[in-house]
């Protein structure tokens, strides 16, 4: 499926060792582009490398914490001297941490008391530590990457940049807090930095997948196969499609997005690929 767009291309996915961006990062070196693998666990990567190389295509792993702005720099400037310069960035790494989650959907007056019931967490109680590293991971793990590729990407004559939002990034879900505040901050960086780096001919957007299962959610939505827990069920019943997505389905609209010949005059948009969630008022 080589396409002469990306053929060659400098793509870098950040989160290419996870369930969603590992297929992304498949995708666009089946298309041609030459593909930097981002992940702190060089292990995952190589699992994707291996398909990736398996199935003749070229990429790399690169192993860094996306937080690390000097380790993303350094590893910036050897792509920059062995490959050329990005041209796609594809802003996948980040998510949730079920010790930034609340157990409680609303206040409760035992959260106030010494007695609580075993395994309780709410608002109060959270840990801001693990609260403060998924802001981190989903905002600055954003903004970094931009910084040492836009930059390579400007010197260059231009690029694009897909980050990825959610459906927190509309409206917080129940018991995220920490998640919910910072997929709503990538909408309004991916409108910022669009805004700004127009004049660099570089293109900012973003996607926001609904709800696709991966090892971290499977633990309280469930699955399909396995059985779905009471919040699983309740999205299920929220998604006129009726399923959960799979990787595949982000496949169209992050190529789309990264196309200037089919997406060239769309900057600053937020896409959701929801099966229809956010139709849904749930009245
Ligand atoms: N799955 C969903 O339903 C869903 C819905 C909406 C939005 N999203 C967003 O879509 C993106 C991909 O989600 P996913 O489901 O594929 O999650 P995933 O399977 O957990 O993959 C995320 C990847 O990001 C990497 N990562 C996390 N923190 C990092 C850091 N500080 N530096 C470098 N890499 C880091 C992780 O690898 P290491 O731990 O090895 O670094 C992991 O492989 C995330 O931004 C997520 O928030 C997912």
């Amino acid at each position: 499926m080589n396409d002469t767009y990306f053929q060659d291309q400098v793509a870098v996915v950040t989160g290419a060792g996870g369930t969603l961006c590992s297929v992304i990062a498949c995708d666009l070196a089946e298309r041609g582009a030459r593909v930097a693998l981002v992940g702190r666990t060089p292990a995952k990567l190589q699992v994707v490398a291996d398909k990736i190389t398996a199935a003749g295509g070229n990429c790399r792993i690169a192993s860094c914490d996306v937080t690390d702005e000097r380790g993303m720099q350094q590893l910036a400037d050897e792509l920059l001297a062995d490959w050329g310069p990005c041209r796609f960035l594809v802003n996948g790494a980040g998510g949730n941490n079920i010790k930034a989650m609340t157990t409680l959907t609303a206040f409760d007056a035992s959260e106030l008391g010494d007695a609580r019931p075993e395994g309780q967490v709410g608002f109060f109680d959270l840990d801001m530590e693990m609260f403060e590293q998924v802001l981190n991971t989903n905002t600055l793990g954003t903004v970094i990457p931009s910084r040492v590729f836009g930059r390579q990407m400007a010197s260059a004559g231009g690029g694009s940049i897909v980050n990825f939002a959610s459906m927190n990034s509309y409206c917080p879900l129940t018991r995220v807090p920490a998640y919910a505040m910072a997929k709503a901050a990538v909408v309004n960086l991916t409108e910022w930095l669009a805004a700004y780096l127009a004049a660099a001919n570089i293109r900012v957007n973003a996607v926001a997948p609904g709800f696709f299962v991966n090892a971290r959610s499977v633990q309280y939505l469930g699955s399909v196969q396995s059985g779905l827990t009471p919040r699983g069920q309740k999205v299920i019943d929220h998604t006129p499609m009726g399923r959960f997505g799979e990787a595949k389905d982000l496949l169209g609209c992050v190529a789309w997005l990264l196309d200037d010949r089919a997406s060239g005059f769309i900057t600053g948009a937020t896409i959701p690929v929801d099966g229809g969630f956010l139709t849904r008022s749930g009245v």
